[in-house]
């Protein structure tokens, strides 16, 4: 908690003596806390301590995420949100691992083509059916203990009353409130007003920001429950909006919105049990592929070989090849048929057979079927956090609004954002490109269908307990985050904090890139050498940070859990003490 508190204070001395408006905060330390009695880790740290208070009070991990939850769409709205969607991986201490999924669906009114010339990702035609207060009902009347009302209330009193922006907030909002089109198109002025300055144009670190409409909205959810959101006064807020925007969601599409409770993508790796989120998520199968591909090839455990120039291609020749049967195969599982070679083992060995140690596979060969065009998109913001309570009960929720602050579109009088996440469907029905975008059919619009995500909240457990809650922000990055952490941890036996500081990269197939995360975190120039010349392309973008991955670790020997919050974009990790 020390350690937190002088972290912080660092950040905002320095912001406030030298950072202008848009500089980004400079790296800090790993955030770490450590206790037996819960622990919550999440993006700030109000909201991880209103998880913590939950906790003392006897809360168990659930009821501490729904507040955590809640907190974060005030104290971190670009990702933090009621109007987007996500996943919750449930541990229960004593039953299987479960998912309470609430990923956005399609408003009734969509063809598969209806994006398809579709320029604007800041409209409410981008906005998918918000999944996120049903969803978080829907946990709570599963495995809640503690009263609903009690887990909004905080989000009400920091809504109301206001809370100081710390460096990221400040700096994510400058990011936003500085460009063209939020500055001067109509459609966001409502943005401007709820998150703009009062009194001047851009933010400073230790900033008052408070939103008295959201506010008004979280006492609705607190008193009146999922109802006032998806059928009540809040619905006929949002259905307002979208006849403003011309958007498409109606009040049929909200009121017939539902979370789902579904099995988690169970199996065996390295003796550990791997719970990965199921689809309409990627996440969960594709980490599972990576992990197995890793898995048949084999590593050799010497500090030599970690994150050297052999083991990142074939890490990278393993994502590849992922991202390849991802995009020919997954999509809502509820409306196309998936075909069952994306969970077996002996797929995922073939593909790892394919992999030639020391040649790059060109991305254009792994097509086999998918037709490809050559010719982007796809842009950062989600959010991850992790909660485990004193009986072992741990949670690894991941949700998004899709990109920074969603579609920037803020529901006239409610205070909150909306996502725009139907830009995670294939836009374009047959158009797979060398750029990234994706035309195969399981992924096409529907009305109701759920888009696919790439969010992976995973738990994994070790003889009927949980050892680790992983997850990360980051768009198809996520997956491989994620990957490169479970690597680390399962396959290395390094510390999750060295796991989660550690640099990081990434390949999805196409473009056929290998993008490495620069700033403090560099690849050695060595390594990066052998990599071109075993016909890897590779990218270093500037000031490029991978993920945001808020994680918890336990031993399961002495009970003591380690809560390793990233450097990346701010975090905290707070464990209870009573
Ligand atoms: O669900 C998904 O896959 C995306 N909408 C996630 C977007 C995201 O992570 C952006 N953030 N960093």
């Amino acid at each position: 908690m020390r350690t937190l508190t002088v972290v912080v204070l660092i950040g905002w001395t320095s912001s406030l003596l030298a950072a202008g408006p848009f500089e980004r905060p400079a790296r800090t330390p790993v955030v770490t806390a450590a206790g037996r009695q819960g622990m919550v880790v999440s993006n700030c740290d109000i909201a991880s301590q209103v998880g913590v208070e939950v906790l003392a009070e006897g809360g168990n991990a659930v009821d501490a995420a729904i507040a955590v939850g809640f907190a974060l769409t005030v104290t971190w709205p670009e990702a933090g949100n009621i109007g987007g969607g996500g996943f919750m991986m449930v541990a229960p201490s004593d039953r299987d691992v479960v998912c309470i999924e609430y990923r956005e669906t399609a408003p009734d009114a969509v063809e598969a083509d209806s994006l398809s010339k579709w320029t604007n990702r800041r409209h409410e035609r981008m906005v998918g059916v918000p999944g996120t207060v049903r969803g978080f009902w829907l946990a709570h009347q599963r495995y809640g203990t503690l009263p609903w009302k009690r887990l909004v209330e905080p989000a009400i009193k920091l809504a109301s009353e206001g809370i100081e922006a710390d460096e990221f907030l400040a700096w994510t909002l400058n990011g936003i409130l500085r460009q063209e089109d939020i500055q001067t198109d109509p459609r966001y002025a409502e943005f401007r007003r709820v998150f703009g300055p009062p009194d001047k144009q851009y933010w400073t670190a230790g900033d008052r920001l408070v939103q008295p409409d959201l506010g008004k909205t979280f006492t609705l959810i607190a008193e009146r429950g999922a109802d006032a959101f998806y059928e009540g006064p809040i619905a006929e807020q949002i259905v307002a909006q979208m006849k403003r925007g011309d958007g498409w969601i109606t009040l049929e599409d909200l009121k017939s919105y539902r979370a789902n409770h579904r099995p988690a993508i169970h199996a065996q790796i390295k003796g550990y049990d791997f719970y990965g989120a199921p689809l309409p998520s990627s996440g969960g199968t594709t980490v599972l592929m990576e992990l197995r591909m890793l898995e048949t090839l084999g590593v050799q455990k010497s500090p030599d070989y970690f994150w050297s120039m052999e083991h990142i291609h074939l890490m990278t020749e393993i994502m590849k090849r992922a991202f390849r049967e991802r995009a020919a195969y997954l999509g809502d599982a509820d409306f196309v048929d998936i075909n069952p070679v994306v969970w077996s083992r002996d797929h995922a060995a073939q593909l790892a057979q394919s992999i030639d140690p020391e040649q790059a596979t060109p991305s254009i060969e792994l097509a086999g079927d998918i037709p490809v065009t050559r010719e982007l998109y796809e842009s950062p913001q989600t959010t991850h956090f992790s909660v485990i309570d004193e009986n072992g009960m741990g949670v690894s929720n991941t949700y998004t609004l899709e990109a920074s602050y969603g579609s920037c579109v803020v529901v006239k009088g409610a205070g909150f954002l909306l996502n725009n996440e139907m830009g995670d469907f294939n836009p374009i029905p047959g158009r797979t490109d060398t750029e990234g975008r994706i035309g195969t059919q399981p992924n096409l619009m529907a009305p109701g269908k759920r888009m696919l995500s790439s969010q992976s909240p995973v738990i994994i457990k070790q003889d009927g307990k949980v050892k680790l809650l992983v997850g990360s922000p980051g768009g198809r990055t996520i997956i491989n985050t994620v990957f490169e952490i479970l690597v680390q941890t399962l396959f290395f036996e390094r510390s999750l904090e060295d796991a989660v500081n550690g640099p990081r990269f990434h390949h999805q197939w196409f473009p056929d890139i290998l993008h490495l995360e620069s700033d403090l975190s560099l690849l050695p120039e060595d390594v990066q050498e052998g990599l071109k010349q075993r016909g890897q392309n590779l990218s270093v973008r500037e000031s490029a940070r991978q993920g945001s991955a808020h994680c918890i670790e336990v031993d399961l020997k002495s009970g003591v859990a380690t809560g390793v919050a990233d450097w990346r974009r701010g975090g905290a990790a707070i464990a209870v003490k009573k």
